[in-house]
């Protein structure tokens, strides 16, 4: 006996983090080797941590927290800066509101009230230049554990805010781990070292290579294999009984080559939203899972909406438009290649193209509207 959708505890993730008790998920800590992030945080090294969207970093990020604070070496605080985004290049505001955010984090998940105490405090004492700096030190100085800190969404910062962030992490380094923490992994879509940031106070370009030249190593989180395909879809059968035909994973390996959001959200448009589909007694196929894709791109949901958006960028279309024409791919510059593997659009291998079919009906559609609405 099957139960009905209704009682059902887990889906299908296909909207921010992972949340253990009620998604299929594939274990976080898993998708980097352990020992060699744990290696970096005692050795004491800053890194990065960086991969397109809807990855999975957010997951990852939140699972090493709660394992570095369960494990008990730690002070381990995660925190997402992308509400200082709307700051743009107000560095008061912008440096402000990480504050804010890093304090209120600290009491969330640590029960830290020192810096929701004091914040306020250093900010008005230290102003937008230091406060960041000096909080980070008088935290870190007090805490009988060393602190490691998680700064996610880096990139979604601009400006002299962001020049400002980096430059008061460089800066406390050689304080840590007693006056600093001892590891910052900063997290986002591109490596650090590939920022080029605009200073208006400065009048030039930063690059965040030099603004951050602390750096160790950067990460990048890859996408699911086929086997984590299947453990994945596995849970689905296990938690309903409803059975997968074994040339379902082929294809949806062949639509998604594992990007993670992708995965998913195929597997709750065929398993969830579809009505053939929401049947447990029904073997999803082949077709049902075509008919998922098909809708999948017809709605654009927000992590393809996100892709359609970056067409705009000329960049973009400079590198795409001639691996679709299939012509003089090799004469695009390099930066503006690793610019678009960064956001997962393409792969190099051997010879450029695009990340994955579903992928492919978008750009090339989007590309094609494009050109037709020149030539009017
Ligand atoms: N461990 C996992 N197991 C299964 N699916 C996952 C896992 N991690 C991520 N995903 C899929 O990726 C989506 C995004 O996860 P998450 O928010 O952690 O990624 P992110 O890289 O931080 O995304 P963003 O770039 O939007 O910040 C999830 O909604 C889910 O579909
Ligand atoms: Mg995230």
């Amino acid at each position: 006996m099957t139960k009905p959708g209704w009682l059902e505890k887990k889906h299908f993730n296909t909207a921010g983090p992972i949340d253990k008790d009620d998604h299929y998920y594939i274990e976080p800590l898993n998708r980097f080797d352990l020992d060699e992030i744990l290696t970096l945080i005692h050795r004491k090294k800053y890194f990065v941590l960086h991969a397109p969207r809807q990855t999975g970093k957010t997951s990852y990020l939140l699972a090493l927290m709660k394992y570095l604070n369960n494990e008990g070496t730690f002070k381990c605080l995660y925190v997402n800066v992308e509400k200082a985004q709307a700051a743009r290049e107000n560095v008061r505001a912008g440096i402000r509101t990480i504050l804010q955010s890093m304090a209120s984090n600290a009491f969330k998940y640590l029960d830290d009230s020192f810096l929701n105490d004091n914040w306020k405090q250093i900010f008005a004492e230290s102003g937008e230049f230091s406060a960041i700096h000096e909080a980070l030190n008088q935290w870190s100085a007090k805490s009988e554990k060393p602190v490691v800190l998680f700064i996610d969404e880096v990139d979604s910062l601009i400006g002299d805010t962001l020049i400002s962030l980096l430059r008061q992490l460089r800066t406390g380094y050689t304080e840590r781990p007693e006056g600093f923490p001892q590891n910052i992994i900063l997290c986002g879509v591109r490596d650090v070292r590939d920022y080029r940031i605009h200073s208006k106070l400065e009048n030039e370009i930063i690059t965040g290579g030099s603004a951050f030249n602390i750096k160790t190593k950067s990460l990048r989180l890859g996408n699911f294999n086929l086997d984590e395909i299947k453990k994945l879809y596995k849970q689905h059968t296990n938690e309903t009984g409803q059975i997968f035909h074994n040339d379902v994973f082929p294809l949806i390996w062949e639509l998604t080559e594992g990007q993670p959001w992708l995965v998913n959200a195929l597997g709750y448009e065929t398993c969830f939203e579809m009505k053939e589909g929401r049947n447990r007694e029904e073997v999803i196929s082949v077709d049902m899972v075509n008919q998922a894709k098909e809708n999948l791109i017809i709605r654009r949901e927000t992590h393809l909406d996100q892709l359609v958006e970056k067409l705009s960028e000329e960049r973009v279309r400079r590198v795409l438009e001639p691996i679709l024409n299939g012509s003089q791919a090799e004469l695009i510059p390099t930066d503006d290649v690793d610019y678009v593997i960064d956001f997962g659009m393409i792969k190099n291998e051997k010879q450029l193209r695009i990340a994955n079919r579903i992928y492919q009906r978008i750009i090339s559609g989007e590309l094609r509207k494009n050109i037709s609405r020149e030539l009017l």
